[in-house]
C-alpha cells in the first residue's frame, strides 16, 4: 500500500508534501469537513477557512455566527458548532496544541473514533486505524466478509487494525482512503489496477462488487 501511495498519492489541499507531517489543525479541520461531504465540495471551504482562520486559536476567537456562515452549504450545522467548541477547548485547555493521546482526543467536542484515529495517524504518525466508509469497503472485500453491515463493523475494525504498519501510519491511512475512493469503488471496482488484487478474497470469489452487504432497513 505504501509503494502504491508513493506512486498514486492524490494531491489534496490538506495534504502535506510527501515525507512531511501535516499540521494537526489542518488534519482535524479537513477530517471534520470530509464527514458526509465529498472531497470535491470540501476543497473550497477548506481553503477559505484556513485563509481566514490560519490557526486553531484564530478559529476559537471567531464569533460563532461567522463560523456558521462560512460553513453554510456544508450542511449538518452541529458539525460547525462542535468545530468551534473544539477549537475553544484546544485553545483554552491544551494551550493551542491538539493533544496526541486517544483519550484526550476523544474527549474533544465532535471528535469520535474515526476522527481521533485519523488525527493520530496523519498528524502524529501513530499506528492508529482510521476506518471510514471507504476503508470499510476495502476491508470487507479483502477478507470477503459476508456479514452485512452494520453487524460486520466489529470484524472489519479488528481486521483493519491488524494491517496498520508501525511506520508511516499516516501515509498508510490515506493510501487506504484513496484506494477506496478511486479503485475499490462501490460500483465497478477497478480490480485489475488494485495493489491488493493478489490477496483479495472477494476478487477471487467474484464478489467484489457485492460486498459489503447491508442489512435491509
Ligand atoms: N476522506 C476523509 N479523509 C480523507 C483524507 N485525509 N484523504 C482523502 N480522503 C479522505
Amino acid at each position: 500500500m505504501l509503494a502504491w501511495y508513493d506512486r498514486h498519492r492524490r494531491t489534496l489541499p490538506w495534504r502535506a508534501p510527501a515525507g512531511r507531517r501535516a499540521d494537526p489543525y489542518v488534519v482535524w479541520l479537513s477530517e471534520i469537513m470530509l464527514q458526509q461531504t465529498t472531497v470535491a465540495t470540501v476543497g473550497g471551504y477548506f481553503r477559505r477557512f484556513l485563509e481566514r482562520w490560519p490557526t486553531v486559536g484564530a478559529l476559537a476567537d471567531a464569533p460563532i455566527d461567522d463560523v456558521l456562515s462560512a460553513w453554510a452549504g456544508l450542511g449538518y450545522y452541529a458539525r460547525a458548532r462542535n468545530l468551534h467548541a473544539c477549537a475553544r477547548t484546544v485553545t483554552e485547555a491544551h494551550d493551542g496544541h491538539f493533544p496526541q493521546g486517544e483519550e484526550d482526543l476523544l474527549a474533544l467536542p465532535g471528535i469520535g473514533a474515526y476522527t481521533a484515529a485519523a488525527i493520530r495517524a496523519i498528524a502524529f504518525d501513530q499506528p492508529a486505524s482510521a476506518v471510514d466508509g471507504n476503508v470499510e469497503r476495502v476491508i470487507a472485500r479483502l477478507y470477503a466478509i459476508e456479514t452485512p453491515l452494520p453487524d460486520a463493523k466489529t470484524e472489519i475494525k479488528t481486521r483493519a487494525a491488524r494491517l496498520v504498519p508501525a511506520e508511516r501510519a499516516g501515509d498508510y491511512a490515506q493510501a487506504m482512503m484513496d484506494l477506496g475512493a478511486t479503485v475499490c469503488t462501490p460500483r465497478s471496482p477497478r480490480c485489475v489496477i488494485c495493489p491488493l488484487m493478489a490477496g483479495c478474497k472477494a476478487r477471487k470469489l467474484g464478489l467484489a462488487e457485492e460486498l459489503p452487504r447491508r442489512a435491509p432497513k
